[in-house]
């Protein structure tokens, strides 16, 4: 039994991983023995339509100046943030000097546009060493937490905002009330905030249970989202579905009553009613197709390996650290992972301590199978990896074989 963290409604959770570790928390051989484990279990809060997470290690465990998240290391993530602001800065930014500020701006993939464009911009972020690859460009960052106080801070220093911006960071925030008022403190009369992260409706019909881990408390839906927003009087305005990290949606809101609402919520809305993400049924359901998945992930890696096929994993995700933990899937199934991120080279997967290479290890020792733990980039992977003749595996919507005739 655990309170929701945006009614305080009691709730059950649906299922547990296990015991899981820090996600991003690649480590040496010397740090094993303090390993960090917590249960991560998951339950959907009746009375609010949140999906969230039991427990969650503290902050600073998992921001620091040691985070492992680059968010440059995708050249299709590089454009789809430059669509991003280039889409807010065409429908929102009206007045004449307009002020924009971005939560959890890491190495500023996002802000460096609005510095280009020379549009007065503040990127909050925590993790001190992607911050400083930001600032190194130009973007003015600040090493904070956001949060109400931070707010604060802001409007006595630079004014009102026109927009708050933020992606794959607001799922990652339990102290959200904190946060919203911070927003709604910030904002000018017809201030935007804009937010994306990884939608519910879409590890709804994938079973995508990979997205859960220690970072992300929420899983957001517009009924969520909705709900929890008018705590604060604002509106939900619309929603506008993206494909990247497997599937997210992008909202946007306002103080009530400042624009019209989109016939977009309403029909978003009625779709979540009948994929279920109302109904506590549904994720019993889902727990059962994860069950189904893990099983057949284990079944088919240890079939190849009874063959004696080489496996090696691609992408050092933080979505990697979850199946591989709940599928208790480590050396003697995978060889090694490879990862293009150079903090993460050289060190070993969070809980499960598989090596994880540097991507030319990949390239110059070809396996005969690479299970794609970076799904989400498939396209951007497929499309440089032509000269790889092995086969892929993946889980998602099953667990499946296929090779680049498919
Ligand atoms: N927006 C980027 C980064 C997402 S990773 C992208 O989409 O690629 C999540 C980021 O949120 C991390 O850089 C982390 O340090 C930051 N973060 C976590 N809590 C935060 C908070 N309270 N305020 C601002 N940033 C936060
Ligand atoms: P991503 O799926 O964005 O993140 P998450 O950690 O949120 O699950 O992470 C992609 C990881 O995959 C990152 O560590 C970089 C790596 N990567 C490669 O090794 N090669 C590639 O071509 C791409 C696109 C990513
Ligand atoms: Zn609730």
């Amino acid at each position: 039994m655990a309170n929701c963290l945006v009614c305080n409604n009691q709730f059950e959770p649906f299922i547990s991983f296990g015991k899981q570790p820090i996600a991003n928390g690649f480590l040496s051989e010397k740090d094993f023995k303090n390993e960090y484990f917590f249960e991560m279990k998951v339950g959907h809060c009746s009375a609010c339509n949140m999906v969230q997470l039991l427990e969650q290690p503290k902050r600073e465990q998992m921001f620091n100046e040691n985070y492992a998240f680059f968010s440059s290391t995708s050249t299709y993530m590089e454009k789809h943030f430059k669509a991003f602001a280039e889409n807010i800065k065409d429908t929102y930014l009206k007045s004449e000097d307009p002020f924009i500020v971005e939560m959890g701006s890491n190495d500023g993939i996002m802000l460096q546009n609005f510095k280009d464009w020379g549009i007065r911009h503040l990127g909050v972020e925590p993790s001190a060493n992607v911050a400083k690859v930001a600032m190194s460009k130009g973007i003015n960052s600040i090493v904070e937490f956001f949060d109400e106080e931070v707010s604060q801070k802001i409007v006595a220093e630079h004014g009102k905002a026109d927009a708050f911006l933020t992606a794959n960071v607001m799922c990652h925030i339990p102290y959200i009330h904190s946060i919203a008022k911070g927003i709604k403190n910030l904002l000018s009369e017809k201030g935007i905030l804009a937010f994306e992260d990884p939608y519910m409706g879409e590890i709804m019909e994938k079973a995508s249970y990979d997205q859960i881990y220690d970072e992300h408390v929420f899983f957001f839906s517009a009924l969520s989202v909705q709900r929890l927003f008018e705590m604060h009087n604002m509106e939900l305005i619309d929603v506008q579905p993206q494909i990247t990290h497997g599937g997210s949606m992008r909202y946007i809101l306002a103080h009530k009553g400042a624009y019209t609402v989109s016939d977009n919520v309403s029909k978003i809305i009625e779709k979540e009613k009948s994929l279920g993400i109302d109904n506590p049924k549904k994720y019993l359901e889902l727990k059962k197709r994860i069950e189904k998945s893990r099983d057949d992930l284990i079944a088919l890696l240890k079939q190849l390996k009874s063959e004696g096929k080489t496996i090696v994993g691609y992408g050092a995700t933080s979505k990697s650290t979850t199946i591989l933990n709940y599928c208790q899937v480590g050396t003697g199934l995978i060889d090694f992972i490879s990862d293009t991120t150079p903090i993460k080279q050289g060190k070993f997967t969070p809980g499960m301590h598989i090596p994880v290479k540097k991507y030319e290890e990949f390239q110059k020792n070809h396996p005969d199978y690479a299970l794609l733990f970076a799904w989400n980039h498939k396209n951007e992977i497929l499309d440089k990896e032509g000269d790889f003749k092995g086969k892929w595996i993946t889980h998602v919507p099953d667990v499946h074989v296929f090779g680049l005739e498919n």
